[in-house]
């Protein structure tokens, strides 16, 4: 069952979100067909940058293929019990960074809001004199 986690119902903090994990009909991976393990190996010295420009790669490709995907950092704890690690054999060395759904599109939802980026500080280039 989809939940629209921009809701400020199940925001962090006033418990909507842990309410509807507790719902028998609320599937945190939105019964999408696939789940996606991103991970690198936990010496890697950029590893969790190194995740998350492929999970974009990912998701803008799946999005060119008419298919849609959908974070879902909630269930990254669940990376760290040893009986799921087992369970999908994720190597010991190995530690992970995204988990992403990919499924087919209920709905084409149009375009949301964007903010304006908060630029802190810019300097205008100084011309150079010859
Ligand atoms: C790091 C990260 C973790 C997210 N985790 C979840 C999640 O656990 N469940 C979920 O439904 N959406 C999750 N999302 C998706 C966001 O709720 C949101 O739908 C997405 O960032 C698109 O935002 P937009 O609708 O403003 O474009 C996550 C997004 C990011 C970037």
């Amino acid at each position: 069952m989809y939940r629209d986690l921009h809701d400020p119902g199940l925001a962090p903090g006033n418990g909507g979100f842990l309410t509807a994990l507790g719902r028998p009909d609320f599937n945190v991976f939105y019964d999408a067909g696939t789940l996606i393990l991103i991970g690198a190996k936990k010496s890697a010295p950029f590893g969790d940058a190194d995740c998350w420009l492929a999970a974009q790669n990912l998701m803008l490709t799946a999005h060119a293929m008419g298919l849609g995907t959908c974070c879902i950092g909630c269930s990254l704890t669940a990376f760290s019990i040893p009986e799921v690690r087992a369970e999908l054999s994720i190597p010991n060395d190995v530690a992970i960074t995204a988990a992403i759904v990919v499924g087919t599109p209920a709905e084409s939802p149009g375009a949301t809001g964007r903010k304006p980026p908060a630029i802190l500080s810019w300097k205008k280039p100084v011309a150079r004199r010859r």
